[in-house]
């Protein structure tokens, strides 16, 4: 099963983490791991490198990166200013998986923000990621590191099924600990808000910026958008995942694949993967994505999964379920 794991230690990681900050201060591109999930990176300063991402990913070029720095003097350049809000949200919270929505620096590149007035910064907390963007001695723009739409990766084996001949290197650094992407708070709003929950929530963010709102995840009629990572299927895999009420009625299909949150006491005649074993949410989001991958390359014909309770880090795991799920019905086997 997926757990806690770290980087190889037969690597030289101290002489990797050099060679690869080269790499990214050459222009090249190199996935490294994150706190959430890992990120591939190019120079935010070198548009070539910056277009490169977006080529690796397939990504349109409507959707802006979010900016990793290993230091607070590297916000220089890269916002206008920083909020008396944004201080306060920073010393609390990074490095860690906040991202920070601000307003943009005038040198920024429209490509990196995709031609908003805003752009999003994040120090992320995994030491090997914050050695090599000091190393590199550049602000890193990082999406995550898989083909749009797909699922995020947890592992750098993840990475390298999806990105591998496209990239100039993979940082091993073991699994991701929170395993689901930042948080990304807009502080540029007139109330702070929530474009994409994650680990860091309302209850978090509240005691320290009064209210906060979160922003209405999109339907399938919604047009515009206020981050465009709100776009309804998104994290998605190949294999159609169902969110239905009780996963119990699928016991005895043979070709559906069962994501579990707990031990039901019951056993399925498909595949099951338990993305925690005893509803914990922290081990739940770390796993979630290893879960559905793990099911998605079994030919299955459909996964199905429940939701957990709408409270703390459930909030953002459930959101994305609701974005790997496209269809609403609930199957018959
Ligand atoms: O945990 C994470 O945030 C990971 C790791 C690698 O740091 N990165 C990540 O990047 O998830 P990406 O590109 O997959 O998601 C970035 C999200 C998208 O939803 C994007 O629309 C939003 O951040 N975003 C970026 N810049 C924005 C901006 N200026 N205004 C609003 N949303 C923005
Ligand atoms: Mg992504």
């Amino acid at each position: 099963t997926y757990t806690r794991s770290y980087p190889n230690p037969a690597q030289d990681l101290p002489r990797l983490i050099k060679e690869y900050a080269k790499l990214l201060a050459d222009g090249k591109l190199v996935a490294f791991p994150t706190e959430t999930v890992y990120g591939l990176g190019g120079d935010a300063t070198n548009e070539e490198a910056v277009k490169g991402i977006f080529a690796a990913k397939e990504r349109p070029f409507f959707d802006p990166l979010i900016v990793h720095i290993a230091e607070l003097s590297q916000l220089d350049g890269l916002v206008a200013e920083v909020s008396e809000q944004a201080n306060v949200l920073m010393q609390q919270f990074w490095p860690g998986p906040l991202t920070l929505v601000m307003k943009k620096h005038p040198q920024v590149a429209d490509i990196v923000t995709a031609g908003s007035e805003t752009i999003a910064v994040r120090m992320p907390a995994n030491p090997l990621a914050l050695a090599l963007i000091k190393a590199s001695g550049k602000p890193i723009a990082a999406p995550s590191a898989n083909r749009f739409g797909y699922t995020s990766p947890t592992t750098a084996e993840h990475v390298r099924e999806q990105l591998s001949g496209r990239i100039a290197a993979i940082l091993d650094g073991g699994a991701c600990t929170v395993g689901i992407e930042s948080t990304v708070l807009a502080l540029h709003t007139k109330i702070p808000t929530i474009l994409r929950p994650g680990k860091i929530g309302v209850q978090e963010l509240s005691p320290l910026l009064g209210e906060v709102a979160l922003a209405k995840q999109a339907g399938p009629t919604d047009t515009k958008l206020e981050s465009p990572g709100l776009l309804e299927s998104h994290y998605a895999p190949t294999t159609p995942l169902y969110l239905v009420d009780d996963v119990r009625q699928y016991q005895s299909c043979k070709d559906v694949g069962v994501l579990l949150f707990e031990d039901i006491g019951i056993s399925f005649q498909g595949p099951v993967a338990y993305i925690s074993e005893d509803k914990d949410s922290e081990t739940a989001a770390m796993r979630l994505y290893w879960a559905i991958r793990k099911l998605d390359g079994m030919g299955l014909r459909f996964m199905v999964c429940s939701l957990l309770p709408e409270q703390g880090i459930g909030v953002a795991i459930n959101n994305r379920l609701r974005k790997a799920a496209t269809k609403k019905e609930q199957p018959s086997c």
